[in-house]
């Protein structure tokens, strides 16, 4: 059996510390593990952290491998220092059959990464009827979620959110309510107006948090509220965290780090759902992570170029992320102090763990998984469409220089990648 040593890396507090496993598990941790221990030695200079966990990520497979695949995603994540990511159902067909779940596990045991499948909510992503939630369990579903769009009848919704309660699995909600747009494309405020964009505004999501939240009362399901971007949303969560329900808040990227003034580039590239808001909501959002519900989730939505290109009202939604979503995250957060590395490592890393129910991974432990990543915190890296795997080139922070550069991933024990 192949035991592996990493050495030459340093924690988060910039102490030595080296790293020793046995096929997909750590054995020992220590400043200094001698080299007679291993089989191979990997010398990496950088600071190591648990691999990341990615919660909410599309790698459109099957249907839409033109903008990603399982493979381009899963090379993604090793890049981007992710050893687990959840993809998500809203695929050509959705993923709301057993069968199907059970072909793409298949092919996702050659990924480099730990690729994990959630299923629908309700059958065809329609809203009418809940699919065979016990099957998709079985099969690999490791949550159940409509993303892309709303559980909007609450009956429904009430049975989806008691099945997967009874199968102890969260249910990632896209709380965003389109009966209060239809047709929206911007954060309805001053600018959207200005611009004469049509509006999403953010009782649309405040009022879905609400229902949702009654609904976990109701049926104390793990409730995730995926992408939260509203300050409005908040005291609601706050409130049923602090009455007990097991419910977490999502923060993506982009709602930490851009703001509705991104509209007067008429850069579709910031275009996305829900739309990102106002200083004042981004500022919240900042506030929350170190609360200890609220999970990092990117939200990679890869789209082609070509779609990327059409007008504001015409292009599609969402930013791809999971090559460079620790380094922008660092770079604009940590760097400047707004949020502290601790932090926005437990969020990537432990929290999601814990709402997915994967208590091998997370923290870097004897016993655990040996999932993890290396960064270089002092180097800078410039993530253009050539360095990036994701088919997806769609994130404005292409071409601009960040800090934090992954040296290696390790995923079960094996090198995912290695710079
Ligand atoms: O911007 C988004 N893009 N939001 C979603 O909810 C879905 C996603 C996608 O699938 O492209």
């Amino acid at each position: 059996m192949a035991r592996k040593l990493l050495r030459g890396t340093v924690d988060l507090h910039g102490n030595p510390l080296s790293v020793l496993w046995e096929e997909d598990r750590i054995l020992a941790l220590g400043p200094e593990i001698p080299e007679t221990e291993a089989d191979e030695v990997l010398e990496v200079e950088g600071t190591v952290f648990p691999g990341f966990i990615d919660p909410h990520v599309h790698l459109r497979t099957p249907g839409q491998e033109h903008k990603e695949t399982l493979e381009t995603g899963a090379r993604a994540a090793a890049h981007g220092g992710f050893t687990t990511v959840v993809t998500m159902p809203n695929t050509d067909p959705p993923l709301d059959r057993p069968e199907l779940l059970r072909g793409l596990y298949e092919e996702a045991r050659q990924l480099p990464v730990d690729v994990r499948f959630a299923a629908c909510l309700s059958v065809g992503r329609k809203g009418r009827a809940i699919p065979e939630m016990p099957l998709l369990a079985e099969a690999g579903a490791v949550a159940f979620t409509d993303d892309g769009s709303w559980l909007e009848d609450a009956h429904v919704a009430y049975q989806a959110y008691a099945m997967a309660a009874a199968l102890n699995r969260p249910v990632l909600s896209h709380p965003e309510d389109p009966r209060w747009h239809r047709g929206g494309v911007a954060h309805q405020g001053e600018r959207a107006l200005k611009l004469g964009l049509p509006g999403i505004p953010r009782e649309s999501e405040e009022l879905a948090v609400v229902r949702d939240l009654a609904l976990a009362r109701l049926t104390g399901v793990r409730l995730h509220l995926q992408h939260i971007s509203a300050h409005t949303s908040l005291p609601h969560i706050r409130r049923a965290v602090a009455e007990g329900l097991p419910v977490t808040a999502e923060v993506t990227p982009h709602h930490l780090l851009f703001t509705d003034e991104a509209l007067e580039t008429f850069d579709p590239r910031f275009k996305v759902n829900p739309p990102i808001r106002e200083e004042a909501d981004r500022d919240a959002l900042r506030k929350l992570l170190p609360e200890t519900w609220t999970v990092m989730g990117t939200d990679h939505a890869p789209h082609t170029v070509f779609e990327k290109e059409f007008d504001w009202l015409e292009a599609p939604f969402g930013l791809s992320w999971l090559d460079l979503a620790f380094s922008a995250l660092y770079t604009h957060l940590v760097r400047p102090g707004l949020v502290d590395l601790a932090t926005l490592v437990e969020a990537m890393t432990l929290r999601p763990a814990r709402l997915l129910g994967l208590g091998d991974r997370g923290v870097l432990k004897e016993g655990k998984r040996a999932d993890l990543v290396v960064v270089d915190l002092a180097a800078t890296w410039q993530p253009t469409p050539r360095n990036t795997f994701s088919r997806g080139k769609n994130n404005p922070l292409m071409g601009e220089m960040l800090f934090g550069v992954v040296r290696l991933t390790v995923a079960a024990g094996e090198v995912a990648y290695r710079g």
